[in-house]
């Protein structure tokens, strides 16, 4: 599996499942530096946010480099593929966003899309997961659909295995989660202007 397969499968499909993106090492080396603290998940953005538990009941704590030598590695590997999604498909993605997700027994986050075409800077999705020992029973599937609501994938949130696909064309659930569930949820983002200013700020 390379970059070059993930690039080709966007152009064509607009997503893609990249199994063991990171070794089992590098997973169990990323899961030493989740946090032990977490905010309620919030919908919408700006000043337009607001605690909706009933569409996602899900905890996440916001990513920086210095929570360690590990994140730093998988910002970096963020960068390399904003970097090659540029070059290729000149997307003009000008930074990258990202937080831990934690679903605990009985968490979910309903069907959305990460962005609405025309009115969010959020172009592609990242989603990674971090969970050792996943089976079916654990629920937790990750589903992704087409605009016309066709089903395309039933994903399962295991180690090393990256999700990636454009945020305003994929609307996605987190089915209920039976067991403790961690992610990293990431979006690459374009420059936006809103009110004649440059929004570089979310
Ligand atoms: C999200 C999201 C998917 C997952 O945080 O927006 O859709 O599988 N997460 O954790
Ligand atoms: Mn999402």
């Amino acid at each position: 599996m390379s970059l070059d397969k993930l690039m080709e499968n966007i152009e064509k499909h607009g997503w893609f499942v990249w199994d063991d993106f990171l070794s089992a090492e590098q997973v169990s080396e990323l899961r030493q530096c989740i946090p032990s603290e977490w905010k309620q998940a919030k919908i919408g953005r700006r000043d337009d946010t607001h605690q909706d538990t009933r569409r996602r009941t899900d905890k996440i704590h916001w990513m920086n480099a210095t929570m360690g030598a590990p994140v730093q590695d998988y910002l970096d590997r963020m960068a390399a593929i904003q970097t090659m999604m540029n070059q290729r498909f000149f997307m003009g993605l000008f930074e990258y966003e990202s937080h831990f997700s934690k679903y605990e027994e009985g968490d979910f986050y309903e069907k959305h899309y990460d962005s609405f075409q025309g009115s969010s800077n959020r172009r592609l999705t990242t989603v990674f997961y971090l969970n050792e020992e996943w089976t079916p029973e654990h629920g937790g599937i990750l589903k992704l659909y087409d605009q016309h609501d066709h089903r395309l994938a039933e994903i399962e949130p295991i180690a090393g295995r990256l999700v990636v696909f454009l945020s305003e064309e994929f609307p996605h659930e987190v089915c209920v989660s039976q067991q403790e569930r961690y992610s990293i949820a990431g979006w690459f983002r374009v420059n936006g202007v809103k009110d004649g200013v440059v929004d570089i700020a979310q």
